[in-house]
């Protein structure tokens, strides 16, 4: 390939099985702005859970593609996404981060809107022209859509519905929400936090099982010191696949990790809660819901992360090309007793929380990486060329990333790619009904 014919950011050589990303992604302004334009401004981005406003007139105010918005449930029961700027002069309507309430009144001069977006009470509204019409000036709202209680929003018109864009991540989202026939809940509270890294290193390092064993090191001596060897490991070398599932979302699937320090009540809940999914689904499936763990990326910036004992829900946006906020939240079945929850949610804070042994480990990897990007100059290429070429690339190899980075490359450049492997996965994301092998 000639030098004038290399691809700005991605090389995707299939015939030698070389995976390429510019490190330009991950320090330019440039990059940024085009990402802004071309993903945020496009693609059907997680908003939140309909757990988290189960009750009208609840809400919580947060960033969504850079914008911010109140995500509520209205006095009808509709779930709305409103942008939080007056239609006057911009400030934001809603100041608290979340509540219940039917009203958002604007600090600035007095504006109301309630709930389902409307301008409401204008004060001292006599001084408008007759040409002034209160019904065209409600809170805008973006396109909104949700899938299994999962509630995404777009700001383009254009963007495809909601369950064409989510492709095949709707099998491992059922997987998620058949866990409890009660419905799944997120949990009161959130983590954030940001890194001095760019977003894309944590949507790489999301469904990265390189990384596990050297980085995650003290977290697997934790738990063999404790007795437990995590199923997930066959001798020292994880096992598990990584799959594409289309539109840049991917997951990487492994039998599930060992669960440390299990009293013999949750275990026995564990044993009956199993028994009741394959009563319900049948063997094949309630292996996949409660046997094997899922990291899966949602095309471009949110993973959901089911390790059995603990599922995380987490976004991340670019503050600057290296700067990123991040918003973790747990998620967890209805119905399970409260030893159970105490379970999970002990584990969510050692594993993923801010002094847990995971997320800290994680962040430091990322934040060296983009201190090694100030060599671009001399060193411009990262490699992610890791199982390419291999029919059944394994949970260690890299095929979950370049899923995301040829869609990345896609909107951004324009350049079209086919998927890597012929979808055969489809026994480890399907139930047993409707799978298929081969087929696009
Ligand atoms: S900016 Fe909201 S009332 Fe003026
Ligand atoms: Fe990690």
């Amino acid at each position: 390939m000639s030098a004038d014919s290399t691809p700005r950011f991605v090389i995707d050589d299939r015939e030698r099985g070389l995976f390429r990303v510019n490190r330009e992604v991950f320090v330019s302004d440039e990059v940024l702005d085009l990402e802004r334009r071309h993903l945020f401004d496009k693609a059907w981005l997680y908003v939140g859970h309909e757990s988290e406003i189960s009750n009208p007139n609840d809400f919580h105010t947060r960033q969504v593609g850079g914008r911010t918005v109140i995500f509520t449930r209205d006095r009808r029961g509709v779930v709305r996404v409103l942008l939080n700027t007056c239609r006057h002069r911009g400030a934001e309507v809603c100041r608290e981060r979340s509540g219940n309430r039917k009203i958002f009144t604007c600090f600035y001069h007095g504006w109301a809107y309630d709930n389902s977006g409307a301008l409401v009470s204008v004060p001292d509204s006599d001084s408008y022209s007759s040409g002034f019409d209160r019904s065209e000036l409600g809170l805008a709202q973006p396109r909104v859509d949700s899938y299994r209680g999962f509630v995404f929003a777009t700001f383009s018109q254009q963007t495809q519905p909601l369950l064409d864009y989510l492709a095949d991540a709707t099998h491992i989202l059922d997987q998620v929400s058949d866990l409890s026939d009660q419905g799944m809940r997120i949990v009161v509270g959130t983590h954030r936090y940001s890194m001095r890294a760019n977003w894309k290193l944590l949507m790489e390092n999301s469904v990265d099982g390189y990384h596990a064993l050297t980085v995650h090191q003290t977290y697997f001596e934790m738990m063999m010191n404790l007795g437990t060897t995590p199923p997930g490991l066959d001798g020292n070398r994880a096992i598990g696949r990584g799959v594409e599932l289309g539109n840049g979302h991917a997951v990487a699937l492994m039998p599930e990790l060992g669960s440390p320090l299990m009293s013999e009540e949750v275990l026995l809940e564990r044993r009956q809660r199993r028994a009741e999914l394959v009563a319900k689904f049948g063997e094949e499936h309630a292996i996949r819901i409660a046997n094997m763990t899922r990291n899966m990326v949602l095309f471009p910036n949110s993973a959901i992360i089911d390790l059995n004992w603990g599922i995380q829900v987490r976004t991340m946006y670019p503050i600057a090309p290296g700067h990123t906020e991040i918003v973790g939240w747990q998620l967890m079945p209805e119905g399970i007793s409260e030893q159970m929850q105490r379970y999970r949610i002990d584990n969510a804070l050692s594993f993923w929380g801010p002094a847990g042994l995971a997320t800290p480990d994680d962040v430091e990897g990322l934040e060296q990486c983009q201190r090694g990007f100030a060599s671009t100059n001399e060193v411009a290429w990262s490699d992610i060329s890791r199982g390419m070429k291999k029919e059944n690339p394994a949970i260690v190899d890299e095929l979950q990333m370049r899923a995301f980075w040829r869609e990345w490359n896609k909107q951004i450049t324009g350049e079209s790619y086919t998927f890597e492997n012929a979808p055969l996965d489809t026994g480890y994301i399907r139930s047993g009904s409707t799978a298929t092998t081969g087929g696009a």
